[in-house]
């Protein structure tokens, strides 16, 4: 049955096919925070609920966020609307968003502070995220792929011991090499935790999921591959002995000529890369063996006009031969004009311009 399915879901998703190695004639597009506070329809929810955490667990709001923008661009994947930092809160850790602040956490400062934490993630404070899963699922098109998400643990890991956003990611990466086993202990308990969660998500009905290792890049090659590559390599083992034909997508953002590294340790389906690459080393070193996405400029993009369609097609020429997933090098920044959006998608997909 399970291939049959599968089989299935690859027929309609063309997003899916690229992740099984094939490159499409257009890409298939979707945009990293395609749902946010660039949306007009966000911000009208958004400033409905008390606070950010409140509306990733409202099932009903969560999954009308979440099909915001298919309904208005069509996209190809639609993405659940979430946060990688429910996971820490589903460890014990207390985790708020200030509004124009960023997100705030109980800062793990010192080994013992680990104590503070559960010893495997607490599923009943995130069955809202599986609801919201199910709600969803019924409404997509059918040519639409559901991607699910996780952090990466060194990225969780960054927010978890800083307490929220930090320069460089210093105080994570101080305790790294102070207290490398404690380091090591909380890592391990968020490879377990993604895992259990991202299968979860693929119970509760995702196509897909991606691992969002977004400080990646500001590690040295030894640290990268301790906590970023063996981490995401065991979360990706895991899940698929529960789900084995599952389709995972590794963002490694700032990795540079490190993702050579990644690619030989973590068996994803696909690679997201940031605008910083270099495109014929993407090319050449990377989309030979994975498919890719990416990776256009998220100021490109704001920017618009001249400047949107050069970055279109650049990244179009670069990527546009082999299998392929059209997207942003990270996410939409919320004073981004929705006309841009609608002007870049029908560019990818070859129509006239709108905006
Ligand atoms: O549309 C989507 O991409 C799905 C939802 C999603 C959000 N966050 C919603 C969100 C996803 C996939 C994320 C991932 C996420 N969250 C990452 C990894 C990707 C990345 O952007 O690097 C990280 C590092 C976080 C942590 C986080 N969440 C920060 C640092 C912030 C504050 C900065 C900001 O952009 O506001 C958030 C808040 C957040 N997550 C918002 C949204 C829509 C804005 C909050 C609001 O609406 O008030």
């Amino acid at each position: 049955m399970k291939n049959k399915n599968t089989t299935d879901r690859l027929v309609t998703k063309p997003l899916l096919h690229v992740l099984a190695g094939e490159r499409s004639q257009i890409p298939p597009i979707w945009l990293m925070r395609q749902a946010g506070r660039y949306l007009p329809e966000y911000r009208a929810i958004r400033e409905k609920t008390k606070s950010f955490l409140g509306l990733c667990f409202d099932p009903k709001s969560a999954s009308e966020v979440t099909l915001q923008p298919i309904r208005r661009f069509g996209f190809d994947a639609a993405i659940l609307f979430s946060d990688i930092l429910v996971v820490p809160h589903a460890l014990g850790q207390s985790v708020t968003f200030e509004t124009g602040e960023g997100p705030r956490l109980d800062a793990l400062s010192e080994p013992s502070a680990l104590r503070r934490l559960r010893a495997e993630i607490d599923h009943d404070l995130l069955s809202p995220v599986y609801e919201t899963i199910a709600r969803v699922k019924p409404e997509l098109p059918d040519a639409v792929t559901f991607l699910g998400f996780c952090g990466a643990p060194w990225t969780v890991a960054t927010y978890m011991i800083a307490g929220g956003g930090s320069a460089e990611q210093v105080p994570a990466r101080q305790f790294a090499y102070r207290h490398p086993e404690a380091f090591k202990d909380l890592i391990d308990l968020l490879v377990e935790a993604s895992a259990s969660y991202l299968i979860r998500q693929f119970q509760a009905g995702v196509d897909a999921v991606q691992i969002f290792d977004t400080w990646a890049g500001v590690l040295p090659i030894d640290e990268f591959d301790k906590w970023c590559v063996k981490p995401c390599a065991r979360i990706v083992a895991t899940v698929r002995e529960h789900i084995p034909d599952a389709r995972i997508i590794g963002f490694p953002r700032g990795a540079g000529t490190k993702l050579e590294s990644y690619l030989a340790g973590v068996p994803v389906d696909a690679v997201g890369l940031d605008w910083m690459i270099e495109p014929g080393f993407a090319r050449d070193r990377i989309q030979k063996r994975r498919p890719v996405q990416g990776n256009l400029d998220p100021l490109a993009l704001l920017s618009g006009g001249s400047v949107l369609d050069r970055g279109v097609d650049a990244v179009m020429a670069a990527f546009g031969s082999g299998p392929f997933i059209f997207n942003l090098g990270h996410g939409v920044l919320p004073e981004t004009p929705v006309s841009h959006v609608e002007r870049l998608i029908a560019r990818v997909r070859g129509l006239p311009p709108k905006g």
